[in-house]
């Protein structure tokens, strides 16, 4: 008899405690760039996902037509290494100006799989997103009618005076203004509420218990809280938008995730930056977490003891909410530690800082899990 704890999911698979197999992940939120950088972060990805959505937010130029789409793909799939199998799915990038007819048509005729909404200014290469949500209200209404979801970057920058708003209220501001009454205007949108980072946005996808409304969780969010941040040596590596939030919130997104509840899935929001843009100040916004984000994953829902609902989260929820099959293929995660041992290099020279990463060797994240 195994002296082994043995754990049963719902498709009876064993699971035991230093090895977990599962269907191939998908990543619902990742950055890809384009060019040098591309190439570098491409590999790292598929890795360990067969499918991501590919944010829009290039620069200069985001992926706004039709053209842009099928190019930017193009320059994906010309990228990847040989023998990768590895789908990206398309975004485009919201403006005001969007056309609702060429988006929806791209939508049906399998150019893209959703558009991506940041409101301007929020972000990293947002100054071309959504300066008042009523200018878009074509384009949802196109997007409802033929079941194309809606990515929303969920913070309100300014409140209705015009005043910029703190950046850790912001999350909570659009969920008490725009969110309710983009949902309320149009029932049958699918929405998700990208990166959610707070105890009030898990509240609010659970009482909406929709099939029209999910969320991704990024790890970052469920790894580090403010506190972690504040005492870390290199604090800009840990700046992404929205903002890493206090324990408290850590913690309903940590329980959120592992719950088995089919409204969250994984979306790293992996965003990489050179090293020396994170080094300015201010610092870039983004983390570059895809070269371990799977194991640590994977770390956080031993270490809330649910394994279990690891498989609903990476790989059953996003495909379910997107209405694709999940993927065939199953992936294994064998119980080693490691860490990050280098940065990325970039083949233009620069560098790009993964997650987990120090310098100083002996401050560097434990991986616990390893993708064989
Ligand atoms: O931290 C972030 N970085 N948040 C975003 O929304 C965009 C991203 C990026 O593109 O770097
Ligand atoms: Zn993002």
């Amino acid at each position: 008899m195994s002296i082994l704890p043995i754990l049963r999911n719902a498709s009876d698979r064993i699971l035991e405690m230093d090895s977990i197999t599962i269907r191939k992940p998908d990543d619902w939120h990742t950055h890809l760039r384009d060019g040098a950088m591309l190439e570098a972060v491409l590999p790292l990805t598929a890795r360990a996902f067969r499918r991501a959505i590919v944010m829009p937010n290039l620069a200069p130029n985001p992926v706004v037509t039709t053209e842009d789409v099928i190019q930017y793909r193009e320059r994906i799939l010309k990228a990847l290494p040989q023998n990768a199998n590895f789908t990206p799915l398309m975004t485009y990038y919201l403006t005001d100006n969007s056309s609702a007819e060429e988006i929806a048509k791209g939508f049906t005729d399998g150019h893209a799989t959703a558009v991506k909404m940041y409101p301007a200014g929020a972000t990293t290469n947002s100054t071309h997103g959504v300066t008042n949500i009523q200018n878009v209200y074509k384009v949802f209404e196109a997007m409802q009618k033929v079941g194309m979801p809606i990515l929303l970057h969920g913070e309100s920058l300014k409140d209705l005076n015009g005043n910029v708003i703190d950046p850790y209220d912001r999350e909570k501001v659009f969920l008490d203004t725009t969110l309710p009454k983009l949902r309320s205007d149009f029932p049958e949108l699918k929405i998700v509420l990208e990166h959610a980072t707070t105890k009030d946005a898990i509240q609010f996808v659970q009482d909406a218990n929709s099939n029209f409304l999910g969320s991704t969780i990024t790890i970052h969010h469920l790894v580090e809280n403010k506190s972690v941040v504040e005492k870390s040596s290199a604090p800009q590596y840990h700046h992404c938008m929205p903002v890493i939030k206090s324990e408290e919130n850590q913690k309903a997104l940590r329980e959120a995730v592992t719950s088995g509840s089919p409204h969250f899935f994984l979306g790293t929001d992996s965003a990489p930056h050179p090293t020396t843009s994170k080094e300015k100040d201010p610092p870039a916004a983004g983390i570059f977490s895809i070269p371990s984000a799977l194991e640590l994953y994977t770390q956080v829902f031993e270490e809330m003891g649910k394994l279990e609902n690891l498989e609903a989260f990476t790989s059953l929820n996003g495909p379910r909410f997107y209405g694709l099959q999940p993927n065939d293929k199953m992936i294994t995660l064998t119980k080693s530690p490691w860490t990050i041992a280098s940065d990325v290099s970039v083949s233009n020279g620069d560098s790009i800082r993964p997650f987990g990463f120090d310098d100083d060797a002996t401050k560097r994240l434990v991986i616990n899990w390893k993708l064989s």
